[in-house]
């Protein structure tokens, strides 16, 4: 799988933003939901780059497009689609008028295929209120070109608009402002239109749409939360300090400029943890733990606020530079929410499963560098924890070096300033961040070439506040040290003097253990009461440990919880932990190949790798 010939800045889009570049995005589309698709047009403004481009090249993918004309003369333009490259799509490339101006738009009539690999339709049953049908979109990395045709590189940012038409009594909600909705159609046929609008320029894979039986709360002044009704009280209150966040966001990093800050609970197949679409933070209903304890996920989308969706990365090999800069900011709102301990704790237990990952894939993979070659790899299988924790490692150790946060904080704000509505690489951040600290000699000892491209650990590791982790390490050892026989050496108190943060820690830990006796693990089950467990963090360690350590109870329990669990996070390692036990591998691929068609694309592909199932 080599997709070469697709733009020399992005390898992993066909089109030339070098030579004719998008300039804003009006959809204009129907939700279908008998056929699981979306109809209607897209309006292109493009402006030459170069006054002799002859054609305007979008990437897309799965998708039927009609007819193609400009806007203006209603002239009709020719295209031609090219046969697809797998997981890439097609190239569209649209030849231009001779005499077409230096900004024109052009419309494109087209529907998306029922497939479409950013987009996931559910029926009535797989949702919460098992009534209404539902549609929501992942698209980054590259699943923007199943929705629309587009310059689906995040090099390119527009402004968009949307209409959006869809049955009645459902809502369509968008990563914008809804500035109307109203009824449409008569008896039969009524129809409910949605109008959003974007003004602020963001990448393709920004994007976001989701149409359902939606509700909402308010939970802030800026802020409210979306979900069925279902779950919308339970949202409402692990998502109350949201408020709280934004404001330490704003403090760190500046003014917050998207206006609003709503948050979309999906369901349970939503791939990921949180997505940071703007306006719109998408979360997975994983997160509703009842005690706000895995409310970093929302600082983490909050921060991308800056990190990602106001300075992006020009590419996906340099994603690092959003996700190592948002695991800062993040740990950074955690510190001042909660506690320095605490900031520094979550980073020390990333580092565990940084070192665990890259065991995984090899200290020689290439995976395992901060900037990564995407010539000839899809960035879904790039994927992994590396950009975000190697990242985060070496920012805080720029920042230590230029003399700690005091320095580093107000060089990020100018960071934000300066890149802000712009796509940069790493060697943009590199030399904006020499010429800010030309002054210090400590920059010089900075060994950048083996941060930024060599595999395997970074060349050094910071100091972290050892409070919270200490009593984690204490409690790992009593447990593997125990023989199983003797009583559990863990009393009621000890139990409940640990953070979730902590019992999370210790289960990391455990699972970098050699396996346990199926008796030990038992009875650390009933004293810390994990067999009913909420807690999604705990709930997939304690799997894992099970799992890895043969225990069968746990593949049935495992099995079921997949059935409806779509995160990645959780799904891809508890699938190949059942595919490494010869007991579990048949009744693994067997549950995969039942349950595939109704898991997100992203989900089903890198599982089917997983699998091994395919390439
Ligand atoms: N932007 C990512 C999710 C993502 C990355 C989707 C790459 C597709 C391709 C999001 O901000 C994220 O990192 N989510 C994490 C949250 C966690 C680090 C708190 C997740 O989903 O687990
Ligand atoms: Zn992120």
């Amino acid at each position: 799988m080599a997709p070469r010939g697709l733009s020399p800045n992005d390898p992993s889009s066909y089109s030339r933003p070098d030579q004719i570049i998008l300039t804003n995005i009006f959809l204009a589309l129907d939700a279908n939901f008998e056929r699981k698709i979306f109809s209607g047009n897209v309006d292109l403004s493009v402006k030459k780059i170069n006054e002799d481009v002859k054609e305007l090249i979008l990437d897309s993918k799965d998708l039927n497009i009609d007819s193609i004309y400009e806007k203006e003369t209603g002239r009709k333009l020719n295209f031609t689609i090219s046969s697809p490259i797998e997981e890439f799509g097609s190239k569209v490339s649209v030849e231009l008028p001779p005499d077409a101006p230096t900004e024109f738009v052009i419309t494109i009539q087209y529907e998306t295929s029922p497939n479409a690999s950013g987009l996931q339709w559910l029926r009535p049953e797989q949702t919460a209120g098992k009534q209404h049908p539902y549609v929501f979109s992942q698209f980054q990395a590259i699943a923007a070109r199943s929705f629309l045709p587009c310059q689906d590189t995040p090099f390119v940012k527009t402004k968009y608009q949307a209409v959006i038409s869809v049955p009645d009594g459902l809502t369509a909600v968008m990563s914008a402002i809804c500035d109307s909705s109203r009824s449409l159609g008569g008896r039969g046929n009524r129809k409910q239109l949605f109008h959003f609008v974007q003004d602020i320029p963001i990448p393709a894979y920004l994007i976001a749409i989701a149409i359902g039986a939606l509700e909402s709360r308010d939970i802030g002044p800026r802020s409210k939360v979306w979900s069925e009704k279902e779950v919308v009280d339970d949202a409402a209150y692990e998502f109350a300090n949201t408020e709280h966040q934004l404001r330490i966001a704003e403090e760190i990093c500046g003014p917050y400029v998207w206006g609003r800050y709503d948050l979309l609970v999906l369901p349970p197949s939503f791939p990921f943890g949180g997505m940071e679409n703007p306006c719109l933070t998408f979360v997975t209903p994983t997160v509703l733990a009842g005690d706000r304890s895995l409310a970093n996920v929302v600082a983490h989308e909050i921060s991308h606020s800056w990190t990602g969706n106001l300075v992006t990365n020009a590419n996906f090999e340099h994603f690092w530079l959003n996700e190592g800069f948002t695991m800062l900011i993040e740990r950074k709102i955690i510190g001042r929410l909660e506690n320095e301990h605490l900031q520094d704790f979550e980073a020390y237990d990333g580092l565990q499963e940084l070192k665990d990952t890259i065991k995984r894939l090899g200290e020689d993979n290439p995976l395992t560098q901060l900037v990564v070659n995407l010539t000839a790899t899809h960035p879904d299988d790039a994927f992994s924890i590396v950009p975000y924790e190697k990242g985060q490692l070496f920012l805080r150790y720029l920042e230590r070096i230029v003399g700690g946060p005091e320095h580093f904080e107000p060089f990020l704000r100018k960071y934000f300033d300066t890149f802000k509505y712009k796509s940069i690489t790493t060697d943009t951040f590199r030399n904006f961040y020499e010429s800010n600290f030309a002054h210090i000699d400590a920059i010089k000892e900075i060994d950048w070439q083996t941060w930024l491209y060599s595999p395997g650990f970074p060349p050094e590791i910071p100091e972290f506040d050892m409070s919270y982790v200490k009593v984690c390490t204490d409690f790992s050892k009593r447990f593997i040290e125990w023989d199983g026989v003797s009583p559990i050496p863990f009393t009621d108190d000890d139990v409940k003097s640990l953070r979730t943060e902590q019992l999370i820690h210790l289960l990391q830990k455990i699972i970098a253990e050699e396996p346990q006796s199926i008796e030990k693990l038992r009875q650390f089950e009933d004293k810390f009461g994990l067999k009913s467990v909420k807690n999604a963090e705990i709930k997939y360690r304690w799997l894992r440990i099970g799992l890895q350590s043969h225990w069968e109870d746990k593949i049935g329990e495992t099995l079921d919880w997949l059935v409806h669990v779509g995160r990645m996070k959780y799904a891809r390692p508890l699938y190949r932990a059942l595919y490494d036990w010869e007991v579990s591998r048949q009744r693994a691929i067997d549950s995969y190949t039942k349950n595939k068609d109704n898991m997100m694309h992203v989900l089903a592909y890198t599982l089917s790798k997983d699998l091994k199932l395919s390439e």
